[in-house]
């Protein structure tokens, strides 16, 4: 016999007793668990029954006032009633959470406007978008002027997201469409806009405080 069919036959060999070795019909005992505890949770499973609470569910809602990571500080009004009431008053003395916006973000906010909110109020925030169309549009109540009407240029933004967040007489509630930061980020934006208007009577004021200026300089 030569070396080569030597290795064959003991290839052939090996093949067969691992062959035997796997066909077995030998019970094999279950593995041992290493930490029973571990491997199987003693913790309810998320969406198992629990005997615990009364509504029978192992799911919890996040307790009132929870914060989820990221977001941002709660609006703790609630919407008492409809209509003008004290928490809308309550609302004026908040102030936005967020930190002031980039040029990304102010974007972003005007895109939000823009889509939730334009149809109504206007692309220029005039109170005349395509729904009003100056009162020949299908809605049927005038949409607050954002910019142009004191009224809503003074209006504090947290009142302005009391209204966004629960409706307005015939504006309704936007919290479903938008999360609370993308609400703050279009009042920021609405504020933003707003602000031109006061910003560019303080500099026509400056610029005649410094004409004044330089007349006085010339005159020395
Ligand atoms: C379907 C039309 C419509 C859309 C869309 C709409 N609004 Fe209004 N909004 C109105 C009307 C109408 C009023 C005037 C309500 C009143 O005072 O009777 C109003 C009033 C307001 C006011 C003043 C609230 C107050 O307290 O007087 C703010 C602020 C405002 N809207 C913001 C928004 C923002 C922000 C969006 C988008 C997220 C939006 N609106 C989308 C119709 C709309």
């Amino acid at each position: 016999m030569n070396m080569k069919k030597i290795s064959i036959i003991s290839l052939a060999v090996t093949l067969l007793m691992v062959l035997a070795v796997s066909c077995s019909d030998v019970k094999r005992t279950p593995g041992k668990d290493y930490m029973p505890d571990m491997r199987y949770s003693r913790a309810y499973e998320t969406y198992s029954a629990s005997p615990i609470f009364r509504d029978g569910q192992t799911n919890r809602e996040p307790v009132a006032g929870t914060v989820k990571r990221g977001d941002v500080y709660p609006f703790h009004l609630t919407k008492d009633a409809a209509g003008d009431t004290a928490n809308y008053y309550a609302s004026r003395a908040v102030k936005s959470p967020l930190p002031a916006m980039n040029e990304t973000e102010m974007k972003e906010a005007e895109r939000l406007y823009l889509i939730n909110c334009a149809i109504c109020h206007g692309p220029k925030l005039d109170g005349n978008g395509p729904l009003w169309n100056g009162g020949d549009g299908p809605f049927p109540a005038k949409p607050a002027t954002l910019v142009g009407d004191a009224k809503y240029e003074n209006m504090p933004e947290g009142q302005m997201y009391y209204s966004t967040t629960y409706g307005k007489n015939l504006m309704g509630s936007y919290a479903s469409q938008l999360q609370p930061k993308e609400r703050w980020m279009v009042i920021t934006y609405i504020k933003s806009k707003q602000k031109p208007a006061a910003a560019v009577v303080a500099a026509a004021a400056a610029a005649a405080a410094t004409a004044t200026d330089t007349t006085a300089a010339a005159k020395k």
